[in-house]
């Protein structure tokens, strides 16, 4: 909330009414008194000091790229009136002063302006806060684009209410830079996902190999093989087992007792495949994979034991 220093408003010249000018000599009207901060007292105070004509910082507000809106402070239906707009308020929306004047900068809103930024504006501005937000609100030819805005609670010298400022900013092109951002960063996901799931698949792949297949005929090796043989066997085994305990459970561990296709589902649990890719990438039912999970957890005697499941086979 700010209070403070005069913004003297110029008489509307033919061609560009209600805007500030440093040609116009500054004249009272029954609304060209704003106030603005208590810094700004001082500033204007540092200004005079330093010389610096009125009309110099009002052609400011004229200049400003941003468009500025100064409102009366009557915030109930039909909303504050509009009292002056700079050029940059035309820029942006496509409105004349003349057209504006009068009305309320309701009329910039439309079906896609968020309501519930509106809500908060109207919590702020009567709490006399300073209010930020952004929301989609419509040119005067009906086109939609993105404005953030700022509103300032003008107070006078005794801090009551007077009027409001606004400071406006067509932010369209940021948003839709933000969107496609975010939209390339949700494909990115989605292939980091697929990589992911991808890579489950193929540990999955040669877990189940080693375990079903080589390790299987390594003993039958081991059977029939010198002492030699046996050791090197040994070796070869141990280095499976670390490969594969490496990114799978050590299935080949007894006294889990799992069976291949629920080391298969564990495997898949404990590289955070979630039981609806599970679905997908077994073609099982959801109720198949549940199932699994219960056993699961049984086997590895987690029933009724407040762990979780992923959690618990990473640590294996
Ligand atoms: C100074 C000022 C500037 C405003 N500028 C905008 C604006 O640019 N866009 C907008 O959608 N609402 C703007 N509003 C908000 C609306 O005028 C209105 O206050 C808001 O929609 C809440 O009104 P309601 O409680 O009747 O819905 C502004 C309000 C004030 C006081």
């Amino acid at each position: 909330m700010t209070r403070g220093v005069d913004l003297k408003r110029h008489p509307a010249s033919p061609n560009q009414q209600n805007c500030l000018s440093m040609a116009d000599k500054p004249r009272k009207m029954e609304v060209n008194v704003i106030r603005i901060a208590d810094d700004i007292v001082n500033m204007n105070e540092y200004n005079q000091k330093f010389d610096i004509p009125d009309e110099l910082l009002s052609s400011v507000v004229h200049f400003s790229q941003d468009s500025i809106i100064i409102t009366t402070r009557e915030l109930d239906p039909p909303g504050p009136q509009i009292l002056y707009v700079n050029p940059g308020f035309t820029r942006m929306t496509g409105y004349q002063p003349e057209e504006v004047l009068g009305k309320t900068p309701k009329i910039l809103q439309g079906p896609n302006t968020d309501q519930s930024v509106l809500h908060r504006l109207r919590r702020t501005l009567d709490a006399q806060e300073v209010f930020f937000g952004q929301a989609i609100n419509y040119r005067k030819d009906g086109s939609e684009f993105w404005n953030e805005w700022h509103i300032e609670p003008i107070l006078d010298d005794k801090g009551e209410l007077t009027h409001y400022v606004a400071i406006q900013r067509d932010i369209t092109e940021r948003k839709k830079n933000e969107q496609a951002i975010e939209q390339k960063n949700m494909a990115l996901r989605e292939i980091l996902e697929q990589i992911e799931i991808e890579k489950a698949r193929i540990k999955e792949g040669v877990v189940m190999n080693v375990e079903e297949v080589l390790i299987p005929a390594l003993k039958k090796m081991r059977r029939k093989g010198t002492k030699l043989d046996k050791k090197y066997i040994d070796i070869l085994e141990q280095n499976l087992k670390d490969l594969t305990s490496s990114f799978g459970i050590r299935v080949s561990e007894d006294h889990f007792k799992l069976s291949p296709r629920e080391v298969e589902i564990a495997n898949l649990i404990k590289n955070g495949v979630s039981s609806k890719e599970i679905v997908g990438m077994l073609n099982i039912s959801f109720k198949t994979v549940e199932t699994h999970r219960n056993r699961i957890r049984k086997k590895l005697g987690l029933v009724s034991k407040d762990i979780n499941l992923t959690t618990y086979l990473q640590s294996l």
